[in-house]
């Protein structure tokens, strides 16, 4: 009776999920600087939003600060993957740091949209996150000439100069489906709207939640790894319950699953954010297996063979040790 029984519960593993080409380039560039320069290493904010990720790094000579003006003059500081402004760069150079820049190739992209739109003399409505450190670094590119647009219920409030001179942008790691919306409540609102020139949504952030939304409405629970100042893994947790997930839980780690949310529950959902390295996933699954769940199967819907190179800094300091 029993091995039927757990025949029954199913564990969906989505994919893509996981880490993106730009989280695994920025946390190279961290353990390549550490191996080049020796510790201390500093970086500004969390290299990636990880807790796992961040720990793991601290433990190994990694000192995160908040800003540039924290660390001593002179010594070597990593810009996250989430980009800086230029005034975040000018404070570093003023101390006559060394830096090394991890910002994502595809936030930095959002950066030159933003100052080459501002230098025509377009306004930007930049759709994302206020507070969030992308949508500092984004929003830095061109302070005066823009506006964040939190989400659709902002679009009514917001006082452009010229609504014929408009572009939107937006943070990498929105929901697809709420920023399209977004984008539609202001096209009513400004006719002339123009759309950006690519997508800034990532290939990382919309293929993961195209396969969460395979996985979401077949299962009774899921489980998104990922942190909570994760701005794609939160949208995950949204999507999944958007999409039919009887019930949508996000953990650091595998031993803050409560097994009270196991009760009902035949088939569950396993999904994680772009800074999330697979072991925390592994875990999971071991856990899922430790309470009678089956081998996971893979809900697979798209394939992803991205990879960016790594830092000019770092790529430099490899060469020049041979
Ligand atoms: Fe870059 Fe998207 Fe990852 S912007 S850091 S590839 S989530």
């Amino acid at each position: 009776a029993e091995s039927t029984f757990s025949e029954s519960k199913r564990v969906l593993l989505a994919a893509p999920r996981g880490y993106c080409a730009g989280v695994d380039r920025a946390v190279i560039a961290v353990e390549k600087a550490l191996e080049q320069y020796g510790a201390p290493v500093y970086v500004r904010k969390e290299i990636v939003h990880n807790r796992h990720v961040v720990d793991t790094l601290t433990e190994q000579g990694v000192i995160f600060v908040e800003e540039a003006d924290e660390v001593p003059e002179g010594e070597r500081l990593i810009f996250s993957a989430h980009g800086v402004s230029p005034a975040v760069k000018q404070t570093a150079a003023d101390r006559g740091l060394e830096t090394i820049d991890a910002t994502c190739p595809l936030v930095t992209k959002v950066h030159r949209e933003a100052a080459r739109f501002a230098k025509n003399e377009y306004h930007i409505l930049l759709i994302g996150h206020e507070g969030h450190e992308e949508i500092e670094g984004t929003h830095g590119q061109a302070p005066e000439d823009t506006t964040i647009v939190n989400g659709p219920w902002e679009v009514d409030q917001i006082q452009v100069p010229d609504p014929d001179r408009l572009i939107w942008l937006s943070q990498t790691t929105l929901s697809v489906d709420e920023t399209m919306e977004t984008v539609q409540k202001l096209r009513e609102r400004f006719p002339n709207l123009q759309d950006p020139p690519s997508d800034d949504i990532c290939y990382a952030t919309s293929n993961r939640q195209t396969a969460i939304k395979k996985v979401a409405p077949e299962s009774d629970l899921v489980i998104v790894v990922g942190s909570e100042n994760s701005s794609n893994s939160v949208r995950l947790k949204e999507v999944a319950k958007d999409y039919g997930a009887k019930r949508a839980e996000q953990v650091d780690f595998a031993n803050q699953i409560d097994e009270s949310w196991f009760t009902d529950a035949a088939t569950v959902g396993v999904t994680s954010g772009a800074s999330v390295p697979d072991v925390l996933v592994q875990d999971v699954v071991r856990l899922l297996s430790e309470y009678g769940y089956g081998e996971p199967e893979e809900v697979v819907t798209a394939e992803e063979d991205i990879v960016f190179s790594l830092p000019k800094e770092i790529r430099k300091a490899m060469k020049d040790a041979g």
